[in-house]
């Protein structure tokens, strides 16, 4: 059945070119769609700006999500950190490391480490600074993933945890990490991705449009897309990882229960009763959620949430 989506769509993600950097990424965090907002009320955004990483599933997900969302951010962050295999006296870049604490993170498992964050937003690399920025060899800079501002061969390793999607070329940001790490030097990107090259068709469906619009992104790249873009860049994929079921699924699920409760006036008073922020939402709002629901569900279909460890060869 098709859906007809009573939304309009922001021009900035209509773009095809893909140097210019017109989508407004601000718009996912500050709080402009109903998404944002409903996960900020469960614990999410202060440091951390992941969907995190649940290790139970099913309906006990709810929970484990309203209660412990930041808890679940962190082992999203150490988790990928494991997979980047820090040695003492690496050199790590942190791209696309929002409010900083995956930085921070990755300088206190690894003290004898220099630890550089990087970030678009220059209101994210501020809260960064000011959170973090007096712990041992661990900086921030604004700074942008495609065109990164450091020597050749100057890391170790390089992080980029849920923000690739963003990237209007994420080949050219392949090619810049491949560039600023050493020979052997690893790679780590946590990503969205399209199943298979065929499934980038539904990157204009009506559904994909809104969930386009609340994370500001033009598409996806594939799977085995990534492993082409990592041969071109000069890296070798060592491994991947589907972690859909341990992040994107919990999400969806959580949703799909608070839009259900959202839709009702008994269930409204329930989500007032477990947090009484809830109240801050309109029916207007509940329903710009169901349709995020329906948006993201569709996506899921075709798409995983994924981890790819490269090496620089
Ligand atoms: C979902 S957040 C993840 C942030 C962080 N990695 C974390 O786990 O909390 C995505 C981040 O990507 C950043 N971003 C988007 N496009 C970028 C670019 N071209 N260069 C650097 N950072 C970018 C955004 O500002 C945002 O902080």
């Amino acid at each position: 059945m098709r859906i007809d989506f009573p939304i309009t769509l922001n021009r900035s993600i209509e773009t095809e070119s893909p140097h210019a950097v017109p989508l407004n990424v601000a718009e996912s965090y500050d709080g402009t769609n109903v998404v944002f907002r409903a996960l900020r009320l469960a614990t999410w955004g202060p440091t951390l700006l992941n969907l995190g990483y649940y290790t139970f599933g099913g309906s006990l997900s709810v929970l484990n999500v309203m209660s412990n969302m930041e808890l679940a951010q962190q082992r999203l962050v150490r988790k990928s950190i494991d997979l980047l295999q820090v040695s003492p006296g690496d050199q790590v870049l942190d791209v696309a490391c929002g409010r900083g604490k995956s930085s921070f993170m990755v300088q206190a498992l690894h003290p004898q480490t220099t630890v550089i964050g990087i970030d678009l937003l220059d209101r994210n690399v501020q809260v960064a600074r000011t959170l973090f920025d007096q712990v041992g060899s661990l900086s921030y800079r604004v700074g942008n993933a495609m065109d990164l501002d450091f020597p050749d061969a100057s890391f170790d390793r390089v992080m980029c945890l849920e923000a690739a999607f963003h990237f209007p070329d994420r080949q050219r940001f392949l090619r810049e990490s491949a560039r600023v790490l050493r020979p052997g030097g690893r790679l780590v990107i946590v990503d969205f991705a399209w199943n298979s090259d065929a499934e980038r068709i539904h990157r204009d469906d009506p559904e994909t449009r809104i969930v386009r619009e609340i994370w500001q992104w033009s598409d996806f790249s594939s799977i085995p897309e990534y492993e082409r873009m990592g041969r071109t860049a000069g890296f070798r994929l060592l491994s991947s990882r589907d972690w859909s079921q341990h992040v994107t699924r919990p999400i969806q699920t959580l949703f799909e229960r608070l839009s259900a409760l959202g839709r009702t006036s008994w269930g409204r008073r329930i989500l007032a009763w477990i947090n009484p922020l809830y109240r801050s939402f309109s029916t207007q709002d509940w329903e710009q959620v169901a349709l995020a629901v329906r948006g993201h569900e569709h996506v899921r279909r075709f798409s995983k949430y994924m981890a790819f460890i490269f090496e620089k060869r």
